[in-house]
């Protein structure tokens, strides 16, 4: 395996099984998603899952700032990629009440824990993978937040083919909506430009999100924004760590 791959679907699966295999909580490797996900499916220990670092488990703000910017309610089923354990999943259900709300994952012991504890939704163990030519994504509103297959690599090729797979089946007027860390070389903001213009039947829209802590406590994205803009090199001195900036991007498909 290329070391820069490890991302992709089979390998993922493939070092998964070693957490899966073991135990001993105390072994498993928490700087990993697929240790942190064991240890809260099996304790629901917040502290020593390190799962903040994997998971937002407050992820209002990005939902109601999707509801806002994607105007309105008028979504009827509704899928969140890369869901982990589910927190984002669950507020979709809260915030697009009128819809059907599914998360996909590939890790066993998220989708274990987030079937239990969040049961207004519906949730499924699969690989998202341009491979699997079986895979139909008919839903109106797919989320992608922080998804490996474009905040893991900066491959344009890989890029195309997630984008591709997952409109693919989408009505007119659906939206993909992909939210991350933007200042990422390894991630999909380094293709940005050339992905608008490869897809002609899809309109590409940018919109800057505010630093997380900011965006909880001001309800206009805007403001946020424009705050974050100027707290964020004076909080990169304060706690001498870079505090990203994050954008979410909505892809729609529009008639060719
Ligand atoms: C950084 S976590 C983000 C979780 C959640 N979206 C959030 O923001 O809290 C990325 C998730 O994507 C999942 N994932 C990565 N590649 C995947 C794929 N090809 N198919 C399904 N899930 C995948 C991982 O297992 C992990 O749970």
């Amino acid at each position: 395996m290329d070391n820069r791959d490890w991302w992709k679907p089979e390998n993922l699966k493939e070092s998964e099984k070693a957490f899966l295999e073991n135990d001993n909580l105390e072994e498993l490797d928490t700087e990993n998603e697929f240790g942190s996900y064991k240890i809260m499916r099996i304790k629901d220990d917040l502290e020593n899952s390190k799962i903040h670092s994997h998971n937002d488990l407050q992820p209002r703000y990005r939902v109601k700032s999707i509801q806002k910017i994607l105007g309105g309610n008028r979504y009827h089923k509704i899928l969140d990629v890369g869901c982990g354990l589910g927190y984002t999943t669950k507020e979709l259900a809260e915030v697009f009440v009128e819809a059907n709300i599914s998360g996909i994952d590939i890790s066993e012991d998220a989708i274990l824990y987030a079937s239990k504890k969040f049961k207004k939704c519906e949730f499924l163990c699969e690989a998202i993978d341009p491979l699997d030519i079986d895979q139909l994504f008919d839903y109106d509103l797919i989320t992608a937040i922080e998804f490996f297959p474009f905040t893991r690599t900066n491959s344009l090729e890989d890029h195309i083919a997630y984008i591709s797979h997952l409109t693919k089946d989408m009505r007119l007027g659906g939206s993909l909506v992909i939210f991350q860390l933007w200042d990422n070389p390894n991630s999909l903001s380094v293709n940005y430009e050339v992905l608008r213009k490869n897809f002609s039947h899809l309109d590409f829209k940018a919109y800057d999100m505010p630093i997380t802590k900011i965006g909880t406590f001001i309800h206009s994205r805007r403001l946020a924004v424009f705050i974050s803009i100027f707290l964020r090199p004076i909080l990169r001195v304060i706690t001498k760590r870079k505090i990203g900036l994050y954008k979410m991007i909505v892809i729609t498909k529009s008639a060719d």
